[in-house]
């Protein structure tokens, strides 16, 4: 989505919560404990996003690589998902926030499947804070199955090839209600970016800061917000 040259606060936040799992380890209990205490973070970090001007904020929480940690990690992080949305699903709707689910929800497990789209529903009304959360999200995932969706539109004759372009792809992913990110946080002291949102940071500016997410607070979210506000982005134009 284009945007003005002129740089303000970041409208769209995206976030890598990473380092759950050391958080936990650092203090001798096992992993799950560090996811529990960075769901607790979610809440603190949504409800900072309208005096800091940011109207969307995804998060990663669930990437298609995660199921390569053991059962036990995994089955916990799912329990938790379904947990946090009958837990908090009052107060986001409350507070204003609507929420939206990216990712293969192929794989996910039907309970938390129908808790992701009732939620949708129940917030849907909502406009003050706009929440993505990923879950079984990959960027290049998405890709792939925006490519074909695209291309089963060709093959049944609603598209030919001369209507693809970056535009027409946009539309089969699934952030295509959404603006851009600009701004991408990863917490931890990596400097990676997992596959996330691959196509959609093309021109997004990044953060990389060493907090673990359990320990990142709305203050700490506040001067990274701030940070970007001084940065000088020019979409690959020449500043005039
Ligand atoms: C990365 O830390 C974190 C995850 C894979 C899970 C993210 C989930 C949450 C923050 C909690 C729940 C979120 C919601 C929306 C309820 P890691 O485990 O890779 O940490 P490590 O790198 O220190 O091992």
């Amino acid at each position: 989505m284009a945007k003005d040259l002129t740089t303000t606060g970041p409208d769209h936040v995206a976030i890598i919560m990473d380092g759950n799992g050391r958080w936990a380890q650092k203090r001798g209990k096992p992993r799950l404990f560090g996811h529990h205490a960075g769901a607790k973070r979610v809440r603190q970090i949504v409800e900072a996003c309208p005096d800091l001007g940011v109207k969307y904020l995804t998060i990663f929480a669930f990437s298609t690589e995660n199921w390569r940690r053991t059962q036990t990690e995994v089955a916990g992080l799912m329990k938790l998902f379904r947990r946090y949305i009958e837990r908090e699903a009052r107060d986001l709707l409350a507070n204003g926030v609507r929420v939206r689910f990216i990712g293969d929800r192929m794989k996910l497990d039907d309970r938390l499947v129908q808790l992701m789209d009732d939620l949708e529903l129940l917030t849907s009304g909502n406009d003050r804070v706009h929440m993505t959360v990923a879950i079984n999200y990959g960027g290049r995932d998405e890709v792939t199955r925006a490519a074909k969706r695209l291309a089963l539109e060709i093959e049944q004759g609603r598209l030919t090839h001369r209507d693809v372009d970056a535009e027409t792809l946009a539309r089969f992913l699934d952030t295509h209600v959404l603006p851009d990110p600009d701004l991408v946080i990863r917490t931890s002291g990596e400097a990676r970016i997992s596959n996330f949102l691959l196509w959609q940071s093309a021109y997004a500016e990044y953060e990389f800061i060493d907090t673990l997410w359990p320990d990142f607070t709305a203050e700490e979210f506040a001067e990274v917000v701030g940070r970007y506000a001084a940065r000088d982005r020019r979409f690959g134009a020449v500043k005039v």
